[in-house]
């Protein structure tokens, strides 16, 4: 049956809003999740791979967290390669105890898909949300178009959780929101090969011919990347020429070989820092990437997403057990906070270790200095660290991370 009312309208069936959708079903609050793709689509999307120990326990408590906990492979530092050296960041010595878990978003997204179609609440494949209406007043409504009819869902608060080009962001009236953004000149080319990682944990590297990242998936699947100038088109890239540039790329001094394997998948992505303030305009709330977007350097996004709809999620449980809106009115302060954290964190990680096409020796050689200094200093390498395993949920931001694992 298609539903006509609810309390919470989800616009957006990416991790934000199923994870939104699964906290709120938790807390007996009543929502239903439109997403314009089908389930396929969505579940073979590829994406980001590194939850930081929040998400995880996010995850967890959502119910979620049984195939992650058997598959997820837990990571306790990361390689910083330049100028041919290597460096390891640990990060239970610099950022007390922390560590991250590598698991990939199309697996998080098919956990919440299989719990949600299991246990409800109501989810829409195919259901494309066109317009949101009456947001400023007391009975907003989202009108939508699902098996080629045109269908309306009246609601009480409506969210967007429908990523960078979503349409809930766009129905706020001009004037309504206010937008900071930068584009990067450059692009990632990203991989997925059938090989096993040739690394135990993670390498982002800097070199002279530019960026690369070796990330993986499970064992036996390895996903890299390497930056290229915008306009690139995946498919001018041969496999033999990726493996020759990753091959360049992480040239180190000693003993290291980048492992070949057939190449599954490829494709580019922009790199682009988005934040909208505030993340509300009357019964209309923003989470995720339809919020903010960071350049993927820092591995921020998935887990930036899932700390804005834990923190919405406690919100509506609020107004739903008490009546109080205190929380919902705070929610846009409280995540624009870590947001802003990680747009500097992510824009540090993507400006240190890429190569701008303008960039002067000397602008090479501050990159250098910093990279050593990250290398020489624990000091230094605690900033990277604390911030690459990511920041308590419950503590304001400025805070030092205490994780309990
Ligand atoms: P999305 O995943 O974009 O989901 C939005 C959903 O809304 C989609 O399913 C879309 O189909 C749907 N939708 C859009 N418009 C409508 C509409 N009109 N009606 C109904 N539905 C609609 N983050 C990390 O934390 N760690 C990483 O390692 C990392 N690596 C990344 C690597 C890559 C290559 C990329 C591209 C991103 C990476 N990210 C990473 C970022 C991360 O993938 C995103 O931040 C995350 O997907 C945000 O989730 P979301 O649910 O907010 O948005
Ligand atoms: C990934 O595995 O896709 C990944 C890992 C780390 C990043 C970005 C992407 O910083």
């Amino acid at each position: 049956m298609i539903p006509e009312h609810t309390t919470v309208a989800v616009v957006g069936g990416g991790p934000a809003g199923l994870l939104l959708a699964r906290l709120l079903h938790l807390r007996g609050v009543d929502c239903v999740v439109l997403e314009s793709r089908e389930r396929a689509y969505v579940e073979q999307r590829q994406r980001a791979g590194i939850l930081e120990q929040g998400t995880v326990d996010v995850l967890r408590a959502a119910g979620a967290g049984e195939r992650l906990d058997r598959e997820g492979l837990v990571h306790h530092g990361i390689e910083l390669r330049f100028d041919r050296r290597s460096h390891r960041i640990d990060f239970p010595a610099l950022a007390a105890g922390a560590s991250v878990t590598v698991y990939a978003q199309t697996e998080v997204v098919k956990d919440l898909i299989d719990l949600q179609l299991a246990e409800g609440p109501p989810l829409l494949f195919g259901a494309e949300v066109v317009a949101v209406e009456g947001a400023d007043t007391g009975r907003p409504s989202v009108r939508y178009r699902s098996d080629g009819r045109d269908r309306v869902l009246a609601c009480e608060y409506v969210v967007g959780c429908d990523g960078f080009h979503g349409v809930v962001r766009q129905s706020v009236p001009e004037g309504g929101l206010t937008t900071y953004q930068r584009e990067y000149p450059y692009s990632w080319l990203g991989i997925l090969a059938d090989v096993a990682p040739s690394c135990e944990e993670l390498i982002y590297a800097h070199s002279p011919r530019g960026f690369a990242l070796h990330s993986m998936r499970s064992p036996s699947v390895s996903r890299l990347y390497l930056q290229v100038p915008n306009g690139t088109d995946a498919a001018a890239w041969s496999d033999e020429r990726i493996w020759d540039e990753l091959d360049a790329r992480f040239a180190v001094d000693g003993p290291w070989r980048l492992e070949r394997g057939p190449i599954t998948a490829k494709s580019v992505l922009p790199m682009r820092s988005f934040v909208t303030e505030p993340l509300r305009h009357g019964r209309l709330f923003l989470a995720g990437d339809a919020a903010h977007i960071v350049p993927p350097t820092g591995a921020k996004g998935l887990n930036l997403a899932a700390a804005d709809v834990t923190v919405l999620a406690a919100a509506f449980a609020e107004l739903h057990d008490t009546g109080s809106t205190e929380l919902l009115d705070a929610y846009s302060d409280t995540c624009l906070r870590r947001v802003w954290r990680a747009e500097h964190f992510s824009y540090f990680m993507t400006t240190t270790l890429h190569t701008d096409p303008d960039q002067s020796p000397f602008e090479t050689r501050l990159q250098i200095a910093q990279l050593d200094r990250i290398a020489g200093s624990p000091h230094a390498a605690a900033e990277l660290a604390e911030n690459y395993v990511g920041l308590p949920l419950t503590a304001p931001v400025g805070e030092r991370a205490e994780h309990t694992d």
